[in-house]
């Protein structure tokens, strides 16, 4: 059985209860979200009524999902903590390795040859440790979740942004870093900042053309790309009961969209619906049990004004369907004339090349049946496609069910390209061009969720508009951007004008879901005597070995770069190629601080290695240093490691000899990251003390040997000439988070605990 019930009823056992305090406690009438959060405090016992966007949080959550570009280095570090299992159920999916190109069948064996050890490695891990496998071509980790794990009043963690996906069946779902996730599965808490409230009311009903990604669209227009940051946004209303399930994943996916920590829908008919579709009668049946606890209290959907932070009202009837882009998915444009005007006034290319339909955005059943409905008239009406069109299923159960009920072989009348089940062009795993740097200008539309500059294809010059499958469909058959399908005709290879009708389609298939193989592999009961297969030689994948504690006597520690201006996660650890080492910390980190500024010089990867004169780059600086036995510190500015939450951005600098950072201000999840990796992350007392490091300097650390909660510490900055200066630093380390540092990590001490 590839999910728990017995996990579930458990956590419905407890929902009851603490929804009841956590009501009694705030005082309050509660929204679905706040039910959820409360429902899964680490503390049961906390009398705390939390302030939202305010208090950090410690939580408990059910499940972890995560993709195989991420699950790399979060796996690794997880056989540090030595645990013989994983502390909480957990599935690995592979699906971001997998390239686009020539169609399924051989684009999985080209992405078996090049990518085998890392699935291998993936999959003797995950039977070792009792997770979860879900093999190359099983499908996309978000729709593999919302059919199999997913369960309304959840709360579960993933390594991917889209983990969010799972709000469409009632949970709480988070995208997280693999730091983490790995706590998680090592039978640590999660914490999280007490999300702000946001609240969608969905009134009317959608009909025609206008489709459950419309009203994302739409209200990715309304906030922007950072709207809902920081916020959990909870759809509500007669518009959010009398969508689908599937529809609903749509909508809270592309949340991350707009920075929402997450969205979610309370437990209604289509998800029971959706669960009794999936085989999974039980779990609906426990939720009926429990039901209103698993929706927001009418209260407050009577009254959204007041319990919600933001309150956001859509009438579905008055929805028409829209398209965003290109190169930010925010950009909200009605199809037809006023995309005619804005492609026009912006000379965005009028002619699409290509119709994408799929992602984990789009690729359910029912995503699939309404796109079908308007390829199916291509072929009834005699039209001939004027663009290229390619279908990325979400899973095998729905590549093979739709197989199954023609609606696939209806694409491939057409010509399209059916893809494996698998992230493919969302992700840039389109072998679109053998030079995309210089490939043409050209649009493409489709259903996915992101469509920032090379993302799909790695043109810069493709501008991407993101649509309905629906709508991409009937995009893709005219040719044409500003084709609006309510209002224009077509000419078809008669030579007469015909129209498309309205998309029809199946919420769930008719004759039920079937697979043959699903592409699952269930872990070992005993997997101690599981081999973990990484070759001595590869240059993807290396075991980690524990970090050594850096200790209480940091003298002679040098500077390794002073970081002018913006320092992300990016330009700490870049993306792109580097994509292909996350697996290899070595390897991956000679792209260290490669992006930042050294603001002696104002140039990237250029810094001064004071043991020679000579000048090079960072990562090679940093070694130069550590093959000296020589400690390094980098100084940072306002803001310091902003951006995503990937730990190689505190694990590079480690692994490189970094003892610390020291910065006018961090983002508070790479400052947790750099302590989980037992290092210091030190901010100015006094900011204007950034400006008094110099090229040349070195660090003592004076009092280290009273590193202590709340207790400052003190740094004795010698320049060049002799000079010295005492520099006054902050931290924000609980005692807990210094035993990390004394024992070299939190892995090290997770370990030392287990032994
Ligand atoms: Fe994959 Fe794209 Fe979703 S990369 S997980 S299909 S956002």
């Amino acid at each position: 059985m590839a999910f728990d019930i017995n996990m579930i009823k458990k956590v419905y056992a407890n929902v009851v209860e603490r929804v009841d305090a956590a009501r009694k406690l705030t005082g309050k009438p509660l929204t679905l979200s706040e039910k959820i959060l409360y429902s899964h405090l680490w503390d049961k016992t906390t009398d705390k009524a939390f302030v939202r966007g305010k208090d950090y949080v410690d939580f408990a959550p059910d499940r972890i999902a995560l993709q195989d570009a991420t699950a790399q280095m979060a796996l690794l570090q997880f056989m540090q903590a030595g645990k013989s299992k994983v502390a909480v159920p957990t599935t690995t999916h592979c699906d971001h390795l997998i390239q686009a190109k020539n169609g399924a069948s051989m684009d999985l064996q080209s992405a078996l040859n090049t990518s085998n050890e890392v699935f291998n490695f993936l999959e003797s891990v995950s039977n070792k440790y009792g997770l979860g496998f879900w093999k190359p071509g099983a499908g996309i980790i978000h729709q593999v979740v919302l059919e199999n794990y997913a369960f309304p009043g959840g709360m579960m963690i993933g390594t991917d942004s889209h983990t969010v996906n799972a709000g469409g069946l009632g949970m709480v779902a988070i995208g997280v870093g693999g730091a983490d996730a790995v706590d998680v599965m090592a039978g640590m808490a999660w914490e999280l900042k007490f999300p702000k409230l946001i609240g969608v009311k969905l009134t009317g009903k959608l009909s025609g053309w206008t489709a459950p990604k419309d009203v994302i669209l739409k209200v990715a227009g309304i906030v922007s790309a950072k709207g809902g940051t920081g916020a959990i946004v909870e759809y509500f209303g007669e518009g959010a009961t009398s969508m689908s399930c599937t529809g609903k994943g749509t909508i809270c996916n592309m949340g991350a969209e707009i920075g929402a920590t997450t969205s979610t829908f309370g437990y209604d008919e289509s998800m029971e619906r959706y669960l009794r579709a999936t085989d999974r009668s039980d779990v609906a049946d426990a939720a009926n049990e429990v039901k209103d606890y698993l929706t927001g209290d009418a209260e407050v959907y009577a009254n959204p004004e007041e319990y919600f932070d933001q309150v956001i009202e859509i009438n579905l009837s008055e929805l028409g369907p829209l398209l965003n882009g290109p190169f930010t998915p925010d950009l909200s444009t009605k199809v037809g004339t006023d995309m005619a005007k804005a492609a026009n006034d912006n000379d965005w290319p009028l002619k699409v090349e290509w119709g994408l339909i799929g992602s984990c955005t789009n690729s359910s059943y029912e995503d699939l049946s309404r796109a079908s409905s308007i390829a199916q008239q291509a072929i009834d009406k005699g039209i001939k496609m004027k663009s290229e069109l390619g279908i990325n299923p979400g899973s095998e159960q729905v590549r093979f069910t739709a197989a199954r009920d023609g609606i696939i072989q209806i694409f491939e009348k057409l010509d399209a390209k059916i893809f494996t089940n698998a992230c493919g062009p969302c992700i840039g795993q389109w072998a679109r061009y053998d030079d995309p740097k210089n490939a043409p200008k050209n649009s493409i539309v489709h259903s996915f969720n992101r469509n920032f500059a090379k993302r799909a294809d790695g043109n810069p010059n493709t501008h991407a508009f993101v649509a309905s499958p629906e709508l991409t469909a009937a995009i893709a058959i005219a040719g044409r951007l500003d084709f609006n399908p309510m209002t224009d005709s077509l000419i078809n290879e008669n030579g007469e004008q015909v129209m498309l009708d309205e998309p029809t389609g199946w919420e769930l298939p008719p004759k039920g879901f079937a697979v043959d193989d699903n592409g699952y592999l269930a872990p070992e009961k005993d997997g101690s005597h599981v081999q973990i297969a990484v070759k001595d030689d590869s240059d993807r994948l290396q075991l980690l070995e524990p970090f050594t504690p850096l200790g209480n006597n940091l003298t002679g520690v040098k500077l390794l770069i002073k970081a002018f201006g913006k320092c992300t996660t990016d330009h700490i650890s870049m993306a792109g190629p580097w994509l292909r080492y996350r697996g290899h910390l070595d390897n991956i980190s000679n792209n260290c601080l490669i992006g930042a500024v050294n603001a002696f010089g104002m140039k990237t990867n250029f810094v001064k290695n004071q043991l020679t004169g000579e000048f090079g780059g960072v990562p090679d600086t940093a070694r130069a240093y550590k093959a000296a036995g020589i400690k390094s510190i980098v100084v940072g500015d306002h803001n310091y490691g902003e951006g995503s939450s990937r730990e190689h951005a505190a694990m590079e600098p480690r692994h490189l000899g970094v003892a610390a950072v020291l910065v006018k201000s961090f983002a508070r999840i790479h400052e947790t990251n750099l302590k989980k990796q037992g290092m210091l992350g030190l901010t100015f007392n006094d900011e204007a003390d950034y400006d008094l490091i110099q090229e040349d300097d070195t660090f003592n650390f004076v009092d280290l040997n009273e590193f202590a909660p709340d207790k400052p510490l003190t740094i004795e900055v010698v320049h060049a000439d002799g000079s010295k200066d005492m520099v006054v630093t902050n931290h924000t380390y609980n005692q807990g988070q210094i035993e990390w540092y004394n024992e070299g990590s939190a892995l090290n001490l997770i370990k030392k605990e287990n032994a």
